[in-house]
């Protein structure tokens, strides 16, 4: 079994806060283990806590037609949440459940090794740019620890807002070009990546 099955695995059986009670599936994260790319969302909503797979509902269909405008497909890219389970009637996560989540996360970042990091939304991005606004950070990118972290507006939210629709579907267009960065970066330096998480 590879390890990602194993962690994977590990999740399923995961019962370190409440919203193990109240799950029909956990949702670990699904895509290519060797995905240069790994977009993070919040946390599981009905659709994903019935199939036990990310972004599946309305707002997965519309990221899959924002990754389908730079030529990827979901199989290509990794996609994970900040939290594994649903929480119920599809409340924020609390902060305890994003810390006890949070090892899953680590995990993840570790096996897969991506290039790029896309967060999702501001809980996905407190992980990462701690104490920033996502509507003055979304669409920039810092390189950190030989890799590039960037952050978009919450798929969710954007479907029904035009203004960040208009912005999300701005921000995935720079995608290629970030990432084609992070290529040239990681070239030029083979050191293995310490990708660096917050504590929210
Ligand atoms: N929103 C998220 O943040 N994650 C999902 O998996 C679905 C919707």
């Amino acid at each position: 079994m590879s390890p990602l099955s194993e962690l994977y695995q590990e999740i399923a059986a995961c019962q370190r806060c409440d919203l193990a009670k109240y799950r029909t599936r956990a949702v670990p994260g699904e895509g290519s283990e060797n995905a240069e790319i790994m977009f993070i969302g919040e946390a599981p909503g009905w659709h994903e806590d019935q199939q036990g797979r990310p972004f599946v509902g309305p707002a997965g269909h519309y990221l899959d037609k924002l990754l389908a405008s730079i030529n990827l497909k979901r199989e290509q890219v990794y996609i994970a949440n900040v939290i594994k389970c649903r929480p119920q009637g599809n409340r924020d996560p609390l902060p305890s459940e994003i810390h006890n989540c949070r090892k899953w996360l680590e995990r993840q970042i570790e096996l897969i090794h991506p290039k790029m990091i896309v967060t999702l939304g501001r809980y996905s991005m407190a992980m990462f740019f701690p104490g920033k606004s996502i509507s003055k950070i979304h669409g920039t990118a810092q390189k950190r620890d030989n890799a590039i972290y960037y952050a978009m507006y919450y798929p969710a939210a954007a479907l029904h807002q035009q203004s960040l629709r208009q912005a999300i579907e701005a921000d995935m267009l720079k995608i290629p070009s970030l990432l084609a960065q992070a290529e040239s970066m990681t070239q030029a330096k083979q050191e293995p990546q310490q990708l660096t998480m917050f504590e929210v």
